[in-house]
C-alpha cells in the first residue's frame, strides 16, 4: 500500500514511518525540512523524502498525484509555536490541515488520518475526578487547542459532505529522549537527570498524561492501516503522573538525581489528564507498557547519546 505521511520527520513521524516500513508498506514522507531527523529516531532509507510545505495547496496536491496514496495521515502543525504568531500558526494549523483534507478529497484518497490533541479538552477542571471522553464538549482554549477542535470540525464536514473516511486521533502528553516542541517539562525532568545534571522544575503536582513515542507512533500505525475503524475520533490516553511521581521514579533508577521544585501545587490547574481510551484499546487492542518501564528506556536513551554507563533496572 502506498502511504503518504506529511509532517514526518518530526517527533513522532520517523517512528511511525519506520513501523509502517517494517509492515511492508510503500512510504512517502513530505515535509518542510525532510533531512532535519533527531538523533534518537533514524529514519528508514526505504522511505522517499520529499520537500513540501503543508501551507501551499499546489505542494500538497502535485504531492498526492505524484505519490497517490492510499493512506495519507498529517503530522505538520505548529507545536509550541506559542500565541505569538496566530498568522502563521493559524496557517499551518487550519489551511495545512484543510489543504490536506481536500487534496485527499480531490484525488480520491480511501482514507485520511490527522493528529488532533488532548488539549482539545482543556483544563482537568472541567470534569472532576472522571476521565474525559471523545463525546466531551471542547473545552481548551490555547490557540493551539482552538485549532485542533476546528480540525476535527472540518473533518466532520469532510466526512459528512463527501462521505469520506477521516479519523482523527489526540495523543496525550507524548514523552521520548528527543521531544523538543509542546509539553517538555517531563522530558527535561528525565534527560537532565540521566545527563547528571540538576533540574529545578516549577511545579511538583503538575500532572500530565504521558504515552511513550513509540507507543504514539503504534496508536497511528494501527488506526492508519485499519481498514474501517468504528468512530471518526480517538483518545490516545497514557498514564497520568505528577512530576513529583516522576521524579519519584526517576530517583529509584538514579537514587543520586538532583530534582527539585519551586513548589508542591500544580494540580489544580494542570489539563485533562483523565482520559477515557477504551474505544481505541477495544478497537486496537492497544495496552502501555508500565511508566517505570518507558522512564527507563528514555533514561538510558540519553545516557547512550552521551556515553554515560547503562541504568539497570532495580
Ligand atoms: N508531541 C506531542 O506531545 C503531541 C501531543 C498531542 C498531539 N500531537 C500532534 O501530533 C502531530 C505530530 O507531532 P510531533 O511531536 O511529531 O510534531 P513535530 O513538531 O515534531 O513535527 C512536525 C513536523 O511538521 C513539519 N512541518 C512544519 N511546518 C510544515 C509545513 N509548513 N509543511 C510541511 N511540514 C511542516 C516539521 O518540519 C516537523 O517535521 C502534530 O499534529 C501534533 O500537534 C503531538
Amino acid at each position: 500500500m502506498a502511504i503518504l505521511v506529511i509532517g514526518g520527520t518530526g517527533f513522532i513521524g520517523p517512528r511511525l514511518m519506520r513501523r509502517l516500513v517494517g509492515r511492508g508498506e510503500t512510504v512517502t514522507c513530505m515535509d518542510l525540512n525532510p533531512h532535519s531527523v533527531s538523533p534518537f529516531a533514524a529514519m528508514p532509507k526505504e522511505v522517499t523524502l520529499i520537500r513540501g510545505d503543508v501551507t501551499r495547496f499546489d505542494d500538497v496536491m502535485r504531492t498526492v498525484l505524484q505519490v497517490k496514496p492510499d493512506r495519507l495521515i498529517n503530522l505538520a502543525y505548529g507545536l509550541g509555536a506559542g500565541e505569538g504568531n496566530p498568522h502563521q500558526v493559524m496557517r499551518l494549523d487550519i489551511l495545512g490541515m484543510d489543504n490536506c483534507f481536500e487534496a485527499a478529497r480531490l484525488a480520491g484518497v480511501k482514507r485520511v488520518v490527522y493528529a488532533s490533541s488532548i488539549a482539545v479538552s482543556g483544563q482537568q477542571s472541567h470534569f472532576g475526578d472522571r476521565p474525559a471522553t471523545e463525546d466531551d464538549p471542547p473545552h481548551g482554549t490555547s490557540q493551539y487547542a482552538v485549532h485542533k477542535a476546528f480540525n476535527e470540525f472540518q473533518a466532520q464536514k469532510y466526512i459528512k459532505n463527501y462521505a469520506m473516511s477521516i479519523t482523527g486521533v489526540r495523543p496525550a502528553n507524548v514523552t521520548g529522549p528527543d521531544k523538543v516542541r509542546g509539553s517538555t517539562d517531563h522530558v527535561q525532568l528525565m534527560s537532565e537527570a540521566a545527563r547528571g545534571k540538576p533540574v529545578h522544575l516549577p511545579q511538583k503536582g503538575r500532572m500530565r498524561l504521558l504515552i511513550h513515542v513509540e507507543d504514539i507512533a503504534e496508536v497511528f500505525a494501527r488506526v492508519l492501516l485499519a481498514d474501517a475503524p468504528q468512530h471518526a475520533l480517538y483518545n490516545s490516553g497514557g498514564i497520568p503522573a505528577s512530576l513529583g511521581e516522576l521524579a519519584d521514579i526517576v530517583r529509584e533508577l538514579l537514587p543520586d538525581a538532583k530534582i527539585t521544585f519551586e513548589e508542591d501545587g500544580g494540580r489544580a490547574e494542570s489539563g485533562n489528564y483523565l482520559v477515557d481510551n477504551s474505544r481505541l484499546c477495544k478497537e486496537f487492542g492497544i495496552e502501555y507498557p508500565p511508566l517505570a518501564t518507558r522512564v527507563l528506556e528514555i533514561l538510558n536513551d540519553v545516557r547512550r547519546e552521551e556515553a554515560l554507563p547503562l541504568i539497570r533496572a532495580r
